[in-house]
């Protein structure tokens, strides 16, 4: 037996409910708790999850939000989670800033954890990951990241139909996440702020594409060719939070309270929008493209792949289709075939409703949380999990994109991939 196998096997096989824990009470809070909620539901689980614990940062709001939600206990330190042993695995549902210390303390306190996307705001804290979750699965704790995405079916099925060799060679891949909802009017949140959110519609957005890419090509991203970024919007204004707190910077952060705060705006510190060309390994070229800037689209994840037999079509804003392009066919039958991907057949369609009886959004984290709980009790996901050494593989894409748009050139993807 291999030293890392034995290692593997340190953690004892836990039985019975899986303790989670989640931090964060906002958009991916609801999310996130949606999916503890109902995975047990819809898939057959062997470890189902037990809320043992909400994390959040204002103490009414959070013993709210955990009476709605179905926590059953709410706190507002979440280093208390670290020593509770009713918690197994963590949650990790902040913004980007916040990922790395979480989640290295997690892992270090023997908790598994599933921490949202991107990795990290940066390369430096996403590597600190990477060592922890290495370190940690020597005790046998695992580290997963919330890319919902694959979860779609239709993504899913696209993976499979690659799989299949149904695309053969793969010739483009053309990728954009388009959002509008970043104009003047937008206030200074913490997704404006480069300390805390790392980069603006590049790490929120571009993330998802380049690993849905990675994920159906099952291909890597050798070298970013050229990029283009740009801020928009330069100033925006300042907003208080319940607490008093402007705009998500926390007192310890250095965070004013907006009495305080003589300034009535500030600056923004990261991009608004950004576009780059990329060469992957098995050949393919690339374009991806994230915006908040894109009037007229307002949460428009697609992507389009063609190969030498076929081609695929996503759009997220209908997400339970699938368009498929079979070249293999004679000329005169050739044509993009809608596939409604609700059939018992198609991946995780037949855990929800009975065909063309469509799923939602939330059904993707519902997906992943099954499969979470599905992989910490010993069994397989549906389609592959994206663990941190996975989304490090991304987080060096986004890192050779910034860099190829500040220091206008091309960045290979081996100048960034070491440790
Ligand atoms: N997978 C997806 O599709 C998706 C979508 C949106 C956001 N995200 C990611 O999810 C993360 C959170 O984004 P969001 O949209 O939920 O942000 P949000 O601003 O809506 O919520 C952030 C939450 O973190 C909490 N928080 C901040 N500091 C904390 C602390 N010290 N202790 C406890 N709680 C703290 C806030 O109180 C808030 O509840 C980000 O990393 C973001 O990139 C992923």
């Amino acid at each position: 037996m291999s030293k890392d196998q034995r290692s593997k096997e340190l953690r004892p096989q836990s039985t019975g409910a899986l303790g989670v824990a989640l931090i964060g009470t906002k958009f991916m809070g609801r999310a996130h708790s949606t999916a503890w909620g109902k995975c047990a539901q819809f898939f057959d689980l062997k470890r189902p999850p037990a809320m043992r614990v909400v994390a959040g940062r204002n103490p009414e709001e959070t013993k709210a939000f955990a009476a709605k939600w179905g926590w059953q206990h709410a706190t507002t330190d979440w280093r208390e989670i670290l020593s509770n042993p009713e918690v197994e695995l963590v949650d990790i549902s902040t913004p980007n800033h916040l990922h790395a210390e979480m989640s290295i303390a997690c892992l270090e306190a023997g908790k598994h954890v599933a921490c949202e996307k991107p990795l990290a705001g940066t390369l430096a804290d996403s590597k600190k990951m990477v060592l922890a979750a290495r370190a940690a699965s020597k005790r046998g704790a695992r580290a997963f990241v919330w890319f919902n995405y694959r979860r779609c079916p239709a993504v899913a099925l696209a993976h499979r139909l690659v799989k299949e060799g149904r695309l053969g060679r793969i010739f483009h891949v053309r990728a954009s996440y388009l959002q509008d909802w970043g104009g003047a009017d937008t206030p200074l949140l913490w997704r404006f702020q480069g300390d805390l959110a790392g980069s603006g519609a590049h790490g929120d957005l571009n993330a998802h594409i380049i690993d849905m890419a990675r994920f159906i090509t099952g291909d890597e991203v050798t070298e970013v060719v050229g990029s283009l970024e740009e801020t928009f919007i330069k100033e925006r204004a300042f907003v208080t939070n319940a607490n008093g707190e402007v705009a998500g910077i926390s007192p310890s952060k250095g965070g004013k309270s907006a009495s305080t705060h003589a300034k009535k705006s500030g600056k923004s510190t990261v991009d608004d929008a950004l576009l780059f060309l990329a060469r992957f390994k098995q050949g393919a070229i690339a374009s991806f493209e994230a915006t908040r800037l894109a009037t007229g689209n307002l949460n428009r994840n697609n992507i389009e792949i063609n190969g030498e037999k076929g081609a695929i079509k996503f759009d997220f804003e209908r997400m339970n289709e699938l368009e498929w392009w079979d070249h293999t066919l004679e000329p005169k039958l050739r044509g993009w075939n809608r596939i409604m991907c609700t059939d018992a057949s198609h991946p995780y369609a037949g855990h929800y409703w009975p065909a063309a009886h469509p799923i939602g959004y939330e059904h993707g984290f519902v997906s992943q949380a099954a499969d979470v709980c599905a992989v910490v009790a010993g069994g397989a996901p549906i389609v592959p999990m994206p663990d941190f050494e996975d989304a490090y593989k991304t987080q060096c894409v986004l890192e050779a994109a910034v860099r190829s748009a500040r220091e206008r050139r091309p960045v290979p993807i081996r100048e960034l991939d070491k440790f």
